[in-house]
């Protein structure tokens, strides 16, 4: 038994740090850091209409998930071949590794590629090679999920599902990410039908900024198996008591919902009350290079701000993201294996 009350908050900010994690919600494209665009735009010849890294990084002022979409799809201008998307991903896995993320499931936007004449070859094979050198270097267990741009239409979604079959090996699942609202899940039905008949994984973006009737719709229409944000949900609490107890898990992503003002502060942050719902959360970074930090400094940010977070929630948080990823029982029950053991010696160490 994790002895929880023995762990003092002092050793939290460690304790968040080195406990083995998954992370299930990042965009590689938002791992793109404002070097990285310069390298890649200049070895490409590819123009930005920032002067240096620091006009660029002084844009980074969002209003909303509309401002930071623009400013998003003209950083992932500079991705052209396939060894650029290695070099970012594996950019990403290097960080990771060193959050002690031992799971990741990462998010890729191919039509924001294919749109610019990219071969979605160069997108898939470059991004899973990373996957693969990221297992065998650095001990990651490394997948992908296809996103369709909601914004686009559901005919373009299929067009790019039949693009990306030939690689249908290479990715687990699809998702939905990109502008929100006025794109309800209901839009993408019958290529999320097919994604399912496809046996791949379901997830969608919804409840970021959109109503919690896009939450129900994303269960309901597209079937899904995992929320990415869903933090409206509180907005219904029969969807709250219906997400606790079908166990859906929610991908949150708090630095990301401060920066895009889904939440005033981090200290309004609803991570608290959702896990006091019984909902399966878990931390994630979103974006990382756009909303000031990778997974750890998530972490970091929300147990800082909100003194109810403690270590029973730190391990919850862990334990839920290994329950909530696609990856095999036998991986999971060494990842769990590996979590408890942090803490027992975490409150062994207090004593
Ligand atoms: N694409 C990248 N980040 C996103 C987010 N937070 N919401 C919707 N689409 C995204
Ligand atoms: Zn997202």
């Amino acid at each position: 038994m994790i002895d929880f009350d023995a762990i003092p908050r002092s050793a939290l900010p460690a304790l968040l740090k080195r406990m083995p994690k998954a992370e299930l919600h990042m965009h590689i494209e938002g791992s793109l850091e404002p070097e990285m665009i310069f390298r890649l735009a200049q070895r490409n010849g590819v123009p930005l209409k920032y002067a240096s890294v620091e006009a660029l990084r002084a844009a980074y002022a969002f209003t909303d998930l509309q401002s930071f979409l623009d400013i998003y799809y003209a950083g992932a201008s500079v991705l052209l071949k396939e060894q650029d998307f290695f070099d970012m991903a594996f950019a990403y896995f290097e960080k990771a590794a060193a959050d002690h993320v031992v799971h990741s499931e990462l998010f890729f936007d191919p039509q924001t590629h294919t749109e610019r004449g990219v071969p979605i070859e160069a997108v898939i094979v470059g991004l899973s090679h990373a996957c693969r050198r990221a297992h065998q270097e650095l001990g990651i267990s490394a997948t992908l999920i296809l996103c369709f741009l909601r914004h686009l239409s559901e005919e373009q979604a299929f067009a790019t599902l039949e693009q990306a079959l030939p690689y249908r090996h290479q990715f687990v699942g699809v998702g939905l990410d990109s502008s929100e609202r006025g794109h309800p899940p209901e839009k993408f039905a019958r290529v999320f039908a097919r994604c399912r008949e496809l046996g791949l994984h379901v997830v969608a973006h919804a409840g970021e900024e959109g109503p919690p009737a896009y939450i129900r719709s994303a269960l309901d229409v597209l079937k899904v198996e995992r929320i990415d944000h869903g933090v409206r949900c509180v907005e219904s609490p029969p969807l709250v008591q219906r997400l606790a107890r079908e166990r859906v898990p929610l991908t949150v992503c708090p630095l990301s919902n401060v920066k895009l003002c889904v939440f005033k502060s981090m200290a309004e942050h609803n991570l608290p009350a959702l896990l006091d719902a019984g909902l399966v959360a878990t931390v994630n970074s979103d974006d990382p290079a756009y909303f000031g930090g990778y997974v750890n400094d998530n972490f970091a940010a929300v147990f800082d701000a909100l003194p109810q977070l403690g270590a029973r929630q730190a391990w919850q948080l862990a334990r839920n993201s290994f329950d909530a990823s696609f990856a095999d029982e036998a991986h999971k029950a060494r990842w769990r294996a590996a979590l408890d053991k942090t803490f027992d010696e975490a409150g062994q160490a207090a004593r």
